[in-house]
């Protein structure tokens, strides 16, 4: 993923810390750990104890660290108690809380969308359709359709499109590259698949409509701007509260599709 904290506790370069535990997996594994999640729940339970992570014999210290982070994230708590699938689902709500994004009836193409969060968070603002597209299998949720693909490969966008079957409201790309823990070549990369999804959101949206991507702070993205000022009536930078502080990911929100 793009940044230290989206990484899984077994790889250093490849993550799903976004991801809670049981999503993307049979009903089955989703049992053993304790059950669907209850919509509603305690609010107490989000203010358990800090919990601390033994140290066991043969898992990395980073993944100690991970383990520990995520049973103390209060968004994680907060997702697993409101039936979301991932705590990004509340980087989306916080996104559209500021801006007033989404509307009953929009049609949305949710980029990177495993394990689902953006796609439960449009669906329940009463979106029309959804389609998303992964690297990886996302586990079916009623009302959207969900590819597995790479979306960088030649033929997705056009595939991604068919499937939408006419033009969107809105474009999303929470996108994230695996990490190599070299600032700039992440950078890059993330700056690479940021300017792909704005390219399919000029291509794509109603006049009118928005697109939200995940980018890096501080680093170099011009030509995505040039190209989102071209193409946008108002184009806002906005870090929401669910995204890590000690995070460089940050989303770049433009409004108003010229056509
Ligand atoms: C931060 S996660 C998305 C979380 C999601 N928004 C949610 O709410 O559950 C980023 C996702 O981007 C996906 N991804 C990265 N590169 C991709 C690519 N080239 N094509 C499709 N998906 C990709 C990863 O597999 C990962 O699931």
């Amino acid at each position: 993923m793009s940044d230290d904290d989206d990484q899984t506790p077994d790889d250093d370069g490849k993550g799903e810390g976004e991801n809670l535990p049981g999503w993307g997996s049979s009903d089955k594994r989703r049992r053993r750990q304790g059950g669907p999640v209850k919509k509603g729940g305690d609010a107490r339970a989000a203010k358990q104890m800090f919990e601390r992570v033994k140290t066991a014999r043969g898992r990395k210290t980073s993944s100690t660290r991970w383990l520990q982070r995520q049973l103390n994230d209060p968004y994680v708590k907060k997702a697993q108690m409101e039936g979301y699938r991932s705590r990004a689902a509340y980087k989306l709500l916080q996104l559209d809380e500021r801006f007033k994004l989404l509307k009953p009836g929009m049609r949305v193409v949710d980029l990177g969308s495993a394990p689902g969060g953006w796609v439960q968070v449009a669906l329940k603002a009463g979106a029309s359709e959804v389609v998303g597209i992964d690297l990886l299998e996302i586990e079916a949720i009623a009302g959207a359709t969900l590819l597995q693909k790479d979306f960088t490969e030649d033929d997705a966008p056009a595939l991604v499109k068919a499937e939408m079957g006419g033009s969107a409201d809105a474009v999303i790309s929470d996108l994230a590259p695996w990490t190599t823990g070299h600032k700039s070549t992440d950078h890059l990369r993330i700056v690479a698949l940021a300017e792909m999804a704005a390219h399919f959101a000029v291509e794509t949206l109603k006049p009118g409509g928005f697109f939200i991507a995940k980018v890096f702070q501080g680093g170099s993205d011009d030509g995505l701007l040039n190209l989102l000022k071209t193409n946008f009536e108002k184009v806002r930078h906005f870090k929401p509260d669910a995204s890590r502080s000690e995070s460089a990911e940050t989303f770049v929100v433009a409004m108003g599709f010229k056509g």
